[in-house]
């Protein structure tokens, strides 16, 4: 399994205070040193975390392929385009959404993802696209063009944590999962079999199959199970661990140095 480790996460706490720090480039180089497969960012329209210095910046220095996620906006297409990334995958964008929320509507904008498609290909970028785990997603994949399809696991990833964290306890419960255990469980069962089709169908079809989205440490081993993904891109659950395996010898750092 090829490992994508999404670093956007850092470039969101840089954000928060517009300042330097922590450094995207310090974050490109341990991910680079510590087995990470693929570094993946995403180039937001609105700029919210990684901006177009970060993004020439990680291209210019990243020892690993870089799978550059974004929408199929045109400013943003010239831009990859002459970013000239490993790959791009075509994902949906909305501005109110905290993260990525679904996969793209690739029926309803099957001509404008086409058009994108091409454009990257003119540039030599193989193309995933960050689809919903159905048939029909694959097919149409296939269809205009795509060489991957990365399989969107929000919906996995949200049934699984209301059934098994303390996420329906918290402000953050899902609404529309506060729904009895032997509801939820069925839930999940359904979403790994759509998880599984979808990627064995992709893989007949051709296509490279990879997965990401809400995937953490006590889920991805439901992922290592579908032979079919090769790839899985992850990032809030590794920036947010990191967090605590690091905070231990910040802490004892600082007060190292106000220490008279
Ligand atoms: N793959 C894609 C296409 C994404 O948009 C994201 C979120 O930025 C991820 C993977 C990683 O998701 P998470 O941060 O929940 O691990």
């Amino acid at each position: 399994m090829h490992l994508g480790v999404n670093i956007d996460h850092v470039a969101v706490l840089r954000e928060a205070r517009r300042v330097n720090d922590p450094d995207i480039l310090n974050a490109l180089h341990v991910t680079c040193e510590n087995g990470a497969d693929q570094i993946t960012i995403h180039l937001r329209e609105d700029r919210r975390h990684i901006q177009d210095v970060d993004a020439k910046n990680i291209m210019m220095h990243s020892k690993l392929p870089v799978n550059l996620e974004c929408s199929i906006d045109s400013d943003i297409i010239n831009i990859v385009c002459n970013l000239k990334p490993h790959r791009a995958t075509l994902v949906p964008e909305k501005r109110q959404e905290v993260t990525t929320e679904g996969g793209l509507n690739i029926l309803k904008y099957s001509d404008e993802i086409s058009y994108a498609i091409e454009q990257l290909h003119d540039s030599i970028i193989p193309v995933s696209l960050f689809v919903d785990p159905t048939i029909e997603a694959m097919e149409i994949s296939k269809d205009i063009g795509a060489e991957m399809v990365e399989l969107h696991t929000g919906s996995f990833a949200n049934i699984f944590a209301m059934l098994n964290s303390n996420l329906s306890y918290s402000n953050h419960s899902i609404k529309e999962l506060e729904l009895p255990r032997y509801e939820l469980q069925s839930r999940l069962e359904k979403s790994l079999e759509d998880i599984s089709s979808a990627a064995i169908h992709a893989k007949k079809l051709g296509l490279e199959v990879a997965a990401g989205h809400g995937l953490n440490y006590h889920n991805v081993s439901y992922m290592m199970d579908i032979k079919e993904i090769t790839e899985l891109n992850i990032g809030q659950s590794i920036i947010a661990r990191s967090v605590f395996s690091g905070l231990g010898d910040a802490v004892k750092e600082m007060k190292r140095l106000t220490t008279r």
